[in-house]
């Protein structure tokens, strides 16, 4: 059994469905200061099979039933993209704390609502950027923040891998799926340029704010041939640092994700692994003042376990928020419409002026 906390966040999942079932009902469970106490689908077959495997203490049909349970404090929102905003809005108003999937909306007016809503809630609202509990990433951004100085330029790629789902179904449980799952109206991959944008861009957008900072403008160019699309973003940072992004899916290669980073007293190099290989970035960090490269192990890669215990802490122990706060999903959302009308009319976009859907 894990260690646990005596006080412990109750958490109610809503959805079943994959990133559920391959993370948080185990990031619940395991989580020291956190409890799966609740899960919530409208797919009976799927929730009933849920609720005898991962044991919640309550398991609900209805979102709204769920919501009212007085003893559950807080939602993770593991459902598609579109349902994101009005679910979690609805849970605030129910008074629980959210922690939302990324993307945190699909269009820049629904995630500034969310916002909004979140703030007069005085409730905590995450987003799941499960890459900020990556200890190598955050090995950078704290040699970034304390001992790098001047940061003068980020190169961040996010390179999906045409033989990704060979690697995740090797380690991923086995995925229940029911017929009976609910769907948006339209099919997310019905525009695989838009589907992409928001299941991978979101990520690599959120490491190179978190590492670089706020994004002002984009420059976007976007080549599709070879049943590749392959986005490369000129990026503005507002510290004056340049950037660029390298968004492609997929290669004909392993993983390829990562980033580099240049400063006056320093540079970072980092490897990111497939998320489902629970492994810790390997991030190398050279100090220029003595000359050496460091590198953190950070043996405990459960990013996604480490993502409900940051949240817990925040509600439990007003710790600072060591995720992606509400500010940060809009700017991802703005930064992902930003990108996609820059490579539509080849300028760039101020991301202040991002408006409509990704
Ligand atoms: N952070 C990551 O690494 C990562 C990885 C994969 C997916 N995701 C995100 O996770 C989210 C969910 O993806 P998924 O593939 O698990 O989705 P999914 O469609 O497989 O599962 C969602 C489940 O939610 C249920 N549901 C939806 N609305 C409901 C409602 N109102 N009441 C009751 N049940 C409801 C559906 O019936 C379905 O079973 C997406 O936003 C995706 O971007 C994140």
């Amino acid at each position: 059994m894990p260690s646990k906390d005596e006080r412990r966040l109750r958490v109610g999942v809503l959805g079943c469905g994959q990133i559920a079932q391959a993370a948080h009902f185990e990031s619940c469970a395991k989580a020291r200061n956190a409890d799966l106490f609740a899960i919530c689908d409208i797919a009976d077959d799927l929730r009933e099979r849920m609720a005898w495997t991962h044991k919640p203490e309550k398991s609900f049909a209805s979102y709204d039933a769920m919501l009212a349970d007085p003893d559950l404090e807080a939602v993770i929102i593991a459902t598609a993209d579109a349902f994101h905003v009005p679910a979690a809005i609805r849970a605030l108003d129910a008074g629980k704390h959210v922690l939302c999937e990324k993307p945190l909306g699909v269009t820049v007016e629904e995630a500034e609502k969310l916002r909004e809503v979140a703030e007069a809630s005085g409730l905590v609202l995450q987003v799941g950027h499960m890459k900020r509990f990556d200890a190598g990433i955050q090995a950078a951004k704290a040699f970034i923040d304390d001992g790098m100085g001047e940061l003068v330029a980020l190169k961040a790629w996010y390179c999906d891998s045409t033989h990704r789902y060979p690697m995740t179904d090797a380690t991923q449980p086995l995925i229940v799926r029911s017929a009976g799952a609910r769907r948006p109206a339209e099919d997310p991959k019905a525009d695989l340029r838009r589907y992409f944008m928001l299941a991978h861009g979101c990520h690599l957008i959120d490491t190179a704010r978190y590492l670089g900072g706020d994004i002002l403008a984009v420059q976007a160019r976007l080549a599709e041939r070879g049943g590749m699309r392959c986005w490369f973003v000129d990026v503005d940072f507002a510290s004056g640092a340049l950037g660029h992004l390298d968004l492609t899916i997929a290669v004909r290669m392993d993983w390829h994700e990562g980033f580099q980073a240049y400063g006056r007293g320093g540079s970072i190099i980092g490897k990111t692994y497939n998320p489902w290989y629970f492994k810790s970035s390997d991030v190398d960090i050279f100090h220029e003042a003595d000359g050496t490269t460091r590198r953190v192990l950070g043996a405990d890669g459960h990013f996604y376990r480490r993502q409900v215990e940051g949240f817990a802490d925040t509600i439990l122990n007003a710790a600072p928020m060591t995720g992606a706060n509400a500010t940060d999903g809009v700017a991802s959302v703005r930064a992902m419409v930003g990108i996609s009308r820059s490579a539509e009319t080849g300028r760039p976009v101020a991301l202040s002026d991002a408006s409509g859907g990704v």
